[in-house]
């Protein structure tokens, strides 16, 4: 018999990171908030011992987790990530700000059920420096990029994207601040979106 009183699983987001950690903030902010509902931050994962992100997960009281590459090979490296988000029964990896190439190897343990947040509006401008890129095309607007990750760079199916004015007397700072603003709103409503659409098929 269901009932209403029935416990709902939450959706189990795990997050990687390498870096400042901000897109991860706006996401733990957005599920603590329920803009993302019936989700949870299951660990933040890191690959720098000095992330700033480390700290800005923990004062939330999320789990987190640092896993060095060490000289490994990738796939040794992304092989104890897996476990580490499997242990933790992850249902979506968010990569935020994450700053390696994932392995074919990962991307098979986690098919349709990876995201990644890119500050272009893909195809344009992959890789580093999305920004000053834009700004060395002399683009009028840009903007940022919610997509699954596949195993080309930056070349997975788009989800959202949202785009952002290039003002004349914009400097890479300037830019990708507004950019970043940007993002910090897309990713969580990107994420809802899709963790709805999980729900509805399950
Ligand atoms: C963001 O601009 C994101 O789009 C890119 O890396 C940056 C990470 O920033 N992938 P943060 O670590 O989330 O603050």
């Amino acid at each position: 018999m269901s009932s209403d009183l029935e416990a709902v699983r939450r959706a189990r987001v795990g997050i990687l990171i390498s870096g400042r950690g901000s897109n991860m903030v706006a996401l733990a902010d957005a599920v603590r908030e329920e803009r993302i509902p019936n989700a949870e931050i299951a660990i933040v994962i890191s690959d720098k011992t000095d992330a700033a992100g480390l700290d800005k997960a923990k004062e939330r009281g999320i789990e987190t987790l640092v896993i060095e590459r060490g000289g490994r090979k990738r796939e040794e490296h992304d092989r104890e990530i897996v476990a580490a988000l499997k242990a933790e029964n992850v249902d979506l990896v968010c990569l935020a700000g994450y700053m390696r190439v994932l392995s074919r190897e990962f991307i098979a343990a986690y098919r349709g059920r990876i995201l990644n947040i890119h500050p272009s509006l893909l195809p344009a401008f992959p890789g580093l420096d999305a920004q000053r890129q834009a700004l060395e095309h002399g683009v009028r607007s840009t903007g940022c990029t919610v997509h699954f990750v596949d195993e080309t760079l930056d070349g997975g199916p788009v989800i959202a994207q949202r785009t952002v004015p290039v003002c004349e007397a914009d400097t890479v700072e300037s830019l990708s601040a507004r950019i970043l603003a940007e993002e910090h709103r897309l990713y969580p409503e990107t994420v809802s979106v899709v963790l709805s659409q999980v729900a509805n098929k399950e």
